[in-house]
């Protein structure tokens, strides 16, 4: 298996990915990106309601790695929607960023003036600040709802993704255009039922790799590009050794069988567009 998966738009990304969420400003997202660098990651995830990017910029600068041997990943916060805003929010990305473009930037929420932000999107991906433009967290309905509306259909939907909860009705749709999963809690953020499950223990024993492991494998087998977490710099090295077993297809059915079809995030629940602007303000 190739370690870099190819978009709808030509580009290729990374398959595994080092994400930064809740990873605080100010010191800890640096180091943490410094190590994933060293450890050979080649793909950052944040995001401008991480408020980090400015430490990942550091950390990839410092690095010495020429910048277009990294991924780097951002975000639009929802305060920015619309499209004078949204020019705005990519502009502000790129400035903490300190670089000239960035690999692929996503709308991080599917709530409020969704078309417009896209155009924004779609202007700055014409003018070479972006390379591949993808949005986040929509579900099949709100992906029929907001995507028609495009000139340019997405590169990637990251959402929430894990053995537990496969996206097998929104993963059939997205097939159909070649438009890529990104799983974030790819291994169910530390859900410790999914951890310790027979089925995956036992694959993982059968291999002689851990849990974390088996799972990222599976996903990947599945086509889906993985943002694990982790603060443990033996688990963060080995959540990229990924490549060098295979799961066989009797093994990859028994891990599509626990699929419950329901995830920890609901977005389609009411109000949670109003909940995350209040929650988080990227500026005044
Ligand atoms: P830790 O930081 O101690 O490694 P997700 O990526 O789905 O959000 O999940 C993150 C959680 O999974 C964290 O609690 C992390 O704990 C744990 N984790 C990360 N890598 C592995 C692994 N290879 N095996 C088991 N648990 C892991």
């Amino acid at each position: 298996m190739d370690t870099m998966v190819t978009l709808n738009d030509g580009n290729r990304i990374p398959a595994v990915g080092f994400g930064v969420f809740r990873i605080p400003a100010d010191g800890p997202t640096y180091e943490a990106v410094r190590h994933a660098l060293q450890a050979d990651y080649r793909h950052i995830d944040t995001a401008a309601a991480y408020f980090n990017e400015a430490d990942v910029g550091r950390a990839v600068a410092d690095s010495g790695i020429p910048r277009e041997e990294i991924f780097v990943t951002s975000k639009l916060w929802l305060q920015d929607y619309g499209y004078e805003a949204a020019s705005k929010g990519i502009d502000a990305s790129l400035s903490k960023l300190d670089m000239d473009y960035v690999d692929l930037y996503l709308l991080h929420q599917p709530y409020g003036d969704v078309a417009g932000a896209w155009k924004a999107l779609e202007d700055a991906k014409a003018a070479g600040k972006i390379k591949s433009i993808g949005v986040s967290n929509m579900t099949p309905r709100i992906w029929n709802t907001f995507v028609p509306q495009f000139d340019t259909l997405p590169a990637v939907n990251q959402v929430e993704c894990n053995p537990f909860f496969q996206q097998k009705e929104l993963r059939a749709i997205l097939d159909k255009d070649n438009v890529k999963i990104e799983a974030w809690g790819p291994l169910g953020q530390g859900n410790s039922a999914l951890l310790t499950h027979p089925v995956i223990t036992a694959i993982a024993e059968k291999h002689g790799r851990n849990a974390g492991q088996v799972i990222l494998r599976f996903e990947l087998q599945e086509g889906i590009i993985v943002l694990p977490k982790s603060t443990n710099p033996e688990r963060i090295a080995g959540n990229l050794q990924l490549f060098d077993f295979e799961l066989s297809g009797a093994e990859m059915d028994q891990l599509r069988a626990l699929d419950t079809g329901k995830g920890s995030h609901d977005p389609e629940a009411p109000g949670i567009g109003e909940m995350l602007l209040a929650n988080y303000k990227v500026h005044d």
